[in-house]
């Protein structure tokens, strides 16, 4: 199949394309580089570097593809609560450019980024796609108006199918040591948790310990970056007409105690762990019952354990301390295609 992959040199999209590539897949990656990083690209996919709401860019790579996967977007719960504007705007434009030119271009797949932050606060149990979504930061309620847009799109043109899938927390990196996280700045508790394990002063801290969870942190449902891009090849291949939603997640939540345990665990060092206000935007406890996708889609995740996706995560920043910065991460490329 001709896929084209918006936010294919972000973390999760750069490892989508090695795995749709590995598949016998011919893929085209659009992004503007402003958090991605060219290295990441595999240099079997086309590169086309701009702006996704560049609509007659984006066309003219869309108009050969037979599905878009799309994951470009602002992705930061934190930045979000403190620019609302930026995100609502950022991510419902460029789903809106994606929709029109996948219309225009007759692309009838569709799978899209969405997220477990259109969910909320109010979950004490495993969260089902059909439980009430009452987003409690802006990169939430962009995500479920950008599922609102889509859902919207494939009633109106019988021809396009659409998947979003609502991803838990992703972590880890490939099994082949090229790509891993390298977010900047990084917010995310598995690599920053990972760096302060490799700092000197191995200082971490803890947002908020007293939500309504057994140890007061929050809770989260971690799931191998290898995990999350499997589930995309099964939602392209196995899509059904119309559109649907997944939650893409282990099923199983650790808390923030929990993952400082697992960090010392695989690295063998002890944190100094400060308790930290709340952080603006955070719900207490986000978990997945996976039932849906696995019934529908067949999927299901192959590392069930926080360790080990942890000490790929670990492997990752060993070898690459700088990331994309250094000379053996990523891959070489030599031209891409402005
Ligand atoms: N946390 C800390 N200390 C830190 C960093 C994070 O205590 O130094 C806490 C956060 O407050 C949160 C938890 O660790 O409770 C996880 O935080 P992350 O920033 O790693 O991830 P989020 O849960 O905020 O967000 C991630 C994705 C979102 C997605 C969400 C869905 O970044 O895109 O998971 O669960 F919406």
């Amino acid at each position: 199949m001709r896929v084209v992959v918006t936010g294919g040199a972000g973390y999760i999209g750069s490892h989508a394309v090695v795995a749709l590539l590995d598949a016998g897949h011919e893929v085209a990656v659009v992004d503007d580089l402003s958090a991605g990083h060219a290295a990441a690209v595999d240099p079997r996919a086309t590169l086309r570097i701009h702006d996704v709401r560049d609509r007659d860019a984006l066309y003219a790579s869309v108009s050969e593809a037979e599905a878009v996967l799309h994951f470009a977007a602002l992705s930061d719960v934190a930045e979000s609560v403190r620019d609302p504007e930026r995100y609502l705007r950022h991510n419902l434009e460029s789903t809106r450019a994606v929709l029109d030119v996948v219309r225009r271009a007759g692309v009838g797949r569709l799978v899209f980024s969405s997220s477990a932050a259109v969910y909320g606060a109010g979950a004490t149990r495993p969260i089902c796609e059909d439980d009430l979504c009452a987003p409690i930061n802006p990169y939430g309620e962009s995500k479920l108006a950008c599922e609102a847009l889509i859902a919207g799109a494939c009633s109106d043109e019988p021809g396009l199918s659409a998947v979003a899938l609502r991803y838990f927390n992703v972590a880890g990196a490939s099994a082949c040591g090229a790509l891993g996280e390298d977010h900047r700045p990084e917010t995310h508790l598995v690599p920053l948790l990972l760096r302060a394990a490799q700092s000197t002063t191995r200082r971490a801290e803890v947002f908020g310990d007293d939500y309504p969870t057994p140890d007061g942190s929050c809770v989260r449902d971690y799931l191998h970056v290898s995990d999350l891009v499997a589930a995309h090849q099964r939602a392209l291949s196995a899509m059904r007409p119309g559109f649907e939603v997944y939650n893409v997640g282990s099923g199983r939540g650790w808390s923030v105690f929990e993952v400082m345990a697992s960090v010392k665990r695989v690295t063998g060092v002890e944190l100094e762990v400060t308790i930290g206000p709340r952080r603006p935007g955070d719900p207490p406890y986000l978990v997945t019952d996976s039932r849906r996708i696995g019934q529908d889609l067949g999927w299901e995740p192959a590392v069930r354990h926080l360790d080990p996706i942890v000490a790929s995560a670990w492997r990752w920043l060993r070898d690459h301390p700088s990331g994309f910065d250094d000379p053996g991460a990523g891959f070489a490329r030599e031209e891409v295609e402005a």
